[in-house]
């Protein structure tokens, strides 16, 4: 018998405010036509002023919640990704706890950028396997609108805010791959490759939250390489290949990135859930908003094999494979 992580329900929240890729011709030399054709992306959401990760991440936990027929009481933790949180301290996960009225549990933050809710995920895993908790919370939730510097086109045209979340659930398996839940996990990351992507502030260096820099063409090619090898690696742990995906619900930062990481898997693209056009990368909301997104609409059978991966700073990247 296994303890197995399995997916009890999704949720999101966007927030109202659309903006469309004309907005930046304002401020930057960029175009409506350059933004779609080198990225994929057509517009994407930003806070109201005000409105913080906690606040999304509730709207989406409490999403997941009552598509999952539960309360706040059938939880026993939250976990949230974010590289964005409301405060230094503390964390955005005890603010949903709170927000959720949890009165007992625990919660806390996880930061591995874009790559956050596939380090969330294979947390959560751990955390059901080992019996430390029963059923949880997991939320990627960002306001990267906040750290962008809305004069460099390279960046500031890419990132949007929003969030996701899953409700991860410990049911008891065979330990074979034909049972649902969480079948494999592939984490990996190079710190060499930080000044690729990274903030220009923080708490212990300039006292500020800075701003985004990434030397995207240097990010794309790590990618491309790293995004399918990672997708491989898991699919291989789990005994299983390419052609028994159903699904790939990629990070969505990019539709050329996400085009030749399922031409490097044999994938056609109508297994693959996009939502990059109308989100752009949320970093590490994209995957849980793409995954709920997805579910909303039926698209995910029981019994379905998806494979969830992405990179981000660090560089950190890796993948996720379970059947729904
Ligand atoms: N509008 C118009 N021109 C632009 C813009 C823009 N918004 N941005 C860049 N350009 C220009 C550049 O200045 C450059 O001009 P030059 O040739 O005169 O120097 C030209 O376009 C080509 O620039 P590249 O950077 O080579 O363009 P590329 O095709 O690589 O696309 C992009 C840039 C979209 C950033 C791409 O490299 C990318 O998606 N990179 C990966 C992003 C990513 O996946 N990040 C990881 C996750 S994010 C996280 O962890 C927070």
């Amino acid at each position: 018998m296994t303890r197995r992580s399995v997916v009890r329900g999704t949720g999101h929240y966007l927030p109202e405010r659309i903006v469309a890729n004309a907005f930046f011709e304002q401020s930057t030399d960029t175009s409506d036509e350059w933004i779609r054709t080198r990225t994929g992306i057509e517009r994407r959401h930003f806070a109201a002023e005000g409105q913080t990760t906690s606040d999304l991440g509730l709207r989406a936990a409490q999403a997941a919640l009552e598509r999952a027929g539960l309360t706040a009481d059938d939880i026993d933790a939250v976990i949230v990704a974010t590289s964005t949180p409301d405060l230094t301290f503390p964390s955005v996960a005890t603010m949903i706890q709170s927000g959720l009225g949890m009165k007992r549990g625990f919660a806390y933050d996880i930061q591995a950028v874009c790559a956050g809710f596939v380090y969330a995920l294979a947390n959560a895993d751990a955390m059901l396997r080992a019996g430390l908790a029963d059923r949880l919370l997991v939320i990627g939730a960002e306001t990267f609108s906040r750290i962008l510097d809305f004069t460099d086109r390279a960046t500031c045209v890419l990132f949007g805010d929003g969030a996701g979340a899953v409700i991860l659930e410990a049911q008891t398996g065979t330990g074979d791959n034909s049972d649902r839940g969480i079948l494999s996990v592939d984490l990996n990351s190079n710190g060499d490759y930080r000044d690729l992507l990274y903030v220009d502030g923080g708490v212990a260096t300039t006292g500020t939250s800075g701003h985004l820099r990434m030397q995207g063409n240097s990010v794309f090619r790590h990618a491309v390489e790293k995004l399918a090898a990672t997708a491989h690696h898991a699919l291989d742990l789990a005994g299983l290949t390419s052609d028994q995906v159903d699904w790939l619900v990629p990070h969505q930062a990019n539709m050329r990135i996400i085009e030749a990481t399922a031409k490097r898997m044999g994938l056609p693209m109508d297994k693959v859930v996009l939502t990059v056009a109308d989100h752009g990368n949320t970093s590490a909301a994209s995957i849980p908003l793409a995954m709920s997104v997805a579910d909303a609409q039926g698209r995910f059978k029981p019994g379905d094999i998806l494979v969830a991966e992405a990179i981000g700073g660090g560089l950190a990247w890796g993948s996720v494979v379970l059947r729904w």
